[in-house]
């Protein structure tokens, strides 16, 4: 298929394009869906989510006051068909983010079944809902850097589009499914209308930022130590992963659905990761964030038993560049600082609202300068 979208329009992220757009985002209670419909809210959106909770404590959605500027804030659980459709049909959404997921590796060991539920069986209710919605023209299915097949010990090759599908642990397999459903539905419904919805998943990994809470993340580990004074436990310290702040791939769905938008040829699978040299090693990031903090943050090596991860993933976004002009605006460094700056904010009780936009804002003035 023609990656050759359009000549790239500056700015990447366009206001103008979301401007009063209906938008439904699934998952808009978790890390990315606050950020994502904190930003489409600063450019004029009409958003509705749709998550079965607010699934931390803390969490930015209630920190930074996301429920304010929705139009609808839905909750329902992705694994129940009707109630999915129900959704569809009283948003009437122009574009959906499908990010709702059990996004966890380790949780997906304890709890296969679950994770394939919502991640697959989720996938194909919103698919559904997605034919049953007449107003629908554009989805972005987001899916993971682990839905590539990772047996091999292919190191330092990264992965591109069309490399098969896999993942070793139910989470990140479910993710590979839930990438092979939407090629499904690309082939069979979708592709052959020229006027039907236009549907692309994107590929993104190991994304942080301000106000994550996740379980088992580095990030939120760090921070968590750093906000309560106490040395952490890091596990699988040399593990090397393609960090990016999340805005970076944010840009490229927000991006790839204004590219669906105008054209069928951007439908299919596009990966969003940062610079090669952004592929860093887990303990350069806490000894970088410890650098940053201006207070304690000590770790040391968890010697615990983990579940197995790869050790080397990253990915090749030449197709994201060539085809949509898509770049990390921020390097992974410009993200640490960042993050170190949001949650120092935390702790000085700050308005974190304000501090979400503010970064975002500069997110957006630094893509114009790239
Ligand atoms: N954070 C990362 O590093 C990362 C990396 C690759 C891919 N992803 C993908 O990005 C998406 C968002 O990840 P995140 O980090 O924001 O996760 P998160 O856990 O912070 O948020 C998950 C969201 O999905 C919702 N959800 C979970 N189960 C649901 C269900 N059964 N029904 C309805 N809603 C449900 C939660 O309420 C929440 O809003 C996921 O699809 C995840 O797989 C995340």
């Amino acid at each position: 298929m023609a990656t050759s979208i359009r000549p790239v329009m500056r700015p990447l992220v366009d206001p103008d394009f979301w401007r009063c757009r209906a938008v439904l985002v699934t998952g808009h209670t978790g890390f990315k869906g606050a950020w994502l419909a904190l930003w489409l809210q600063a450019m004029g959106a009409r958003v509705t989510g749709l998550s079965d909770r607010v699934p931390t404590t803390p969490s930015l959605y209630e920190l930074a006051h996301v429920a304010d500027g929705m139009k609808d804030d839905i909750r329902a659980d992705v694994r129940d068909h009707d109630a999915v459709l129900a959704a569809f049909a009283a948003a009437e959404p122009e574009v959906v983010v499908h990010m709702a997921a059990q996004a966890f590796v380790r949780r997906s060991f304890a709890d296969p079944h679950a994770t394939y539920e919502t991640n697959v069986m989720g996938t194909v209710n919103v698919l559904e809902a997605v034919r049953a919605t007449p107003s629908v023209r554009v989805v972005v299915n987001v899916t993971s850097d682990k839905c590539y097949d990772n047996h091999h010990a292919r190191e330092p090759l990264p992965f591109a589009e069309d490399d098969p599908k896999g993942g070793h642990d139910p989470y990140s397999n479910s993710k590979a499914c839930a990438d092979l459903v939407a090629d499904a539905y690309l082939r069979s419904y979708f592709e052959r209308y020229e006027a039907g919805p236009r549907l692309a998943s994107a590929r993104a990994g190991n994304v942080i930022g301000g106000g994550d809470w996740g379980e088992d993340r580095l990030i939120p580990d760090v921070m968590r130590g750093a906000l309560n004074g106490v040395p952490i436990a890091i596990r699988n310290p040399e593990a090397v992963r393609p960090w990016q702040h999340v805005l970076n791939p944010l840009s490229g769905y927000l991006r790839l659905a204004q590219a669906l938008h105008g054209s069928p040829a951007a439908q299919g699978g596009w990966n969003f990761g940062p610079a090669l040299a952004d592929a860093r090693p887990v303990r350069a990031i806490a000894d970088r964030m410890s650098d940053l903090w201006d207070g304690a943050l000590e770790w040391e090596i968890d010697p615990g038993v983990h579940p197995h991860e790869a050790r080397f993933l990253a990915l090749d976004s030449s197709k994201a560049r060539d085809g949509l002009g898509w770049g990390p605006s921020w390097t992974l460094d410009d993200a640490l600082a960042a993050i170190a700056a949001w949650y120092a904010a935390l702790r000085d009780g700050e308005d974190l609202r304000a501090v979400t936009l503010a970064q975002i804002a500069a997110f957006e003035a630094a893509g114009a300068r790239a």
